[in-house]
């Protein structure tokens, strides 16, 4: 039996009913803060992903499904592709390519859809899994380097928890500077590695001379107690970092919004310059990050687009869907009714009568002439409809139907004018 690869799921219903509620609520948001859609395509360049990720990142280096698609003459090389591990590249790439900044404003737009990262699969970690993120980007004349953009981001992904019942949630907060800082970041950070490295794993060991800052993405147990001597780049933001992390600070507080810093987080992918942030939830056990972004103010300019400093997220929606399991009872909508053609020649009459009531917005499920009537009750109330509505020869004589209410057992002649009403009015 050939089955679906490690690490992919199907999602089935009732399921699916939750991820439906999540992204039309996450659309709902997005509308009321003016964003919109982009869509990008799902497998890109694989440059587009060692330049803005970075090479010596753990998605980079091991995790991407990368392939050479076939070369299309005989002098040609096959392309080296990448199925996307995430989307803000993809996003940049787009902003770039089709001049967005030459459009009024900030860009804000916001994706739904799969990414793909060759993890080690467990609970709340997939090689297929979902984002709902947002970026906003744009020309600095636009204001977007604006401290403001971050806390409007921030108090969206709020609303959007909010919105979704989901409590239980820290923001976690650090400034990771800019590349002036990092520079001199790094420069401590190779001196402080030099005694200890030895002493780490092998990853570490390639990192601390390749890109030091990656150290802080180990999960290594052993190496914890190092990493976490290490200097801190929140203590080397330069003034102008400072400036901007303290008024992030300050307008979250304005807006009462709840958050703790954490100087070590640095996030697993090197585009990220000042703001940084994670969102964990305390249900969700390991991998317990809900959501995560931050700025990447030089972004643009190293896919060789023009100046355009931005800021974004991306929750990952299998999580989330995760942290909403417990609490989602009523979100599946049940059939109001189930019709039960009985006799020869009724399943005509059934599909009119559903198409009426389909009409007001009712959901109906269809049963067939070929049973009998026992089976149809048996199967309406198995599906949990509310009604069951018999359809027989008398009934269509006499324009009226009987409607039996499952939970009581109670059955009605209704007219055909008045089954809609008496649905709805129960
Ligand atoms: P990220 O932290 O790599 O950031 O991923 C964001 C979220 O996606 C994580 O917090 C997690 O919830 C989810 N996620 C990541 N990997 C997996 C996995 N294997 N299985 C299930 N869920 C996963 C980014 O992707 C950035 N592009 C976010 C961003 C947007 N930064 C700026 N703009």
């Amino acid at each position: 039996m050939i089955k679906a690869i490690r690490g992919t799921r199907d999602l089935l219903p009732p399921e699916t009913a939750l991820w439906n509620f999540v992204e039309a609520a996450a659309r709902d948001v997005f509308r009321d803060y003016n964003f919109h859609e982009i869509r990008t395509p799902v497998f890109e360049d694989t440059q587009l992903f060692a330049r803005s990720v970075g090479e010596e990142t753990d998605i980079v280096s091991k995790e991407m499904y990368t392939w050479e698609d076939r070369a299309r003459g005989q002098s040609e090389k096959g392309q080296s592709l990448t199925l996307r591990p995430e989307n803000t590249a993809g996003v940049v790439r787009a902003y770039i390519e089709h001049k967005m900044w030459e459009r009024p404003g900030v860009q804000k737009l916001y994706y739904l859809g799969p990414q793909f990262r060759r993890e080690r699969p467990q609970k709340g970690r997939y090689r297929q899994f979902y984002q709902i993120g947002a970026e906003v980007m744009g020309p600095p004349a636009a204001g977007s380097e604006s401290p403001a953009r971050d806390a409007e981001l921030l108090e969206m992904l709020a609303a959007l928890l909010d919105r979704l019942g989901v409590d239980g949630w820290k923001l976690e907060l650090n400034s990771v500077g800019c590349q002036h800082d990092r520079a001199i970041f790094e420069a401590a950070l190779r001196k402080a590695l030099k005694p200890v490295v030895s002493r780490m794993c092998a990853d570490c060991q390639r990192r601390a001379v390749t890109n030091p800052l990656r150290v802080f993405d180990c999960k290594v147990p052993e190496d914890q107690p190092i990493i976490a001597g290490l200097p801190q780049i929140a203590d080397y933001l330069d003034e102008g970092c400072r400036q901007h992390f303290a008024e992030v600070q300050a307008l979250l507080n304005e807006l009462e919004f709840p958050f703790v810093l954490n100087g070590r987080l640095v996030r697993g992918l090197d585009y990220y310059t000042r703001t940084a942030f994670e969102f964990t939830h305390e249900a969700l056990g390991a991998q317990n990050a809900i959501l995560g972004g931050g700025r990447y103010d030089g972004l643009s300019e190293a896919l060789g687009g023009p100046k355009a400093p931005g800021i974004g997220f991306a929750i990952g929606e299998d999580r989330l869907v995760m942290a909403l399991e417990e609490s989602s009872g009523g979100i599946v909508k049940k059939p109001d009714a189930y019709i039960a053609p009985v006799g020869a020649g009724m399943n005509g009459h059934a599909a009119r009568l559903a198409r009426e009531l389909r009409r007001h917005d009712l959901v109906v499920e269809l049963g067939d002439e070929s049973f009998r009537l026992k089976k149809s009750l048996e199967t309406a109330s198995r599906i949990g409809a509310r009604f069951a509505i018999i359809v027989g020869e008398n009934e269509i004589k006499a324009d009226q139907f009987a409607l039996k209410e499952l939970s009581t057992g109670q059955q009605v002649a209704v007219s055909r004018a008045e089954l809609v009403g008496k649905i709805q009015g129960s």
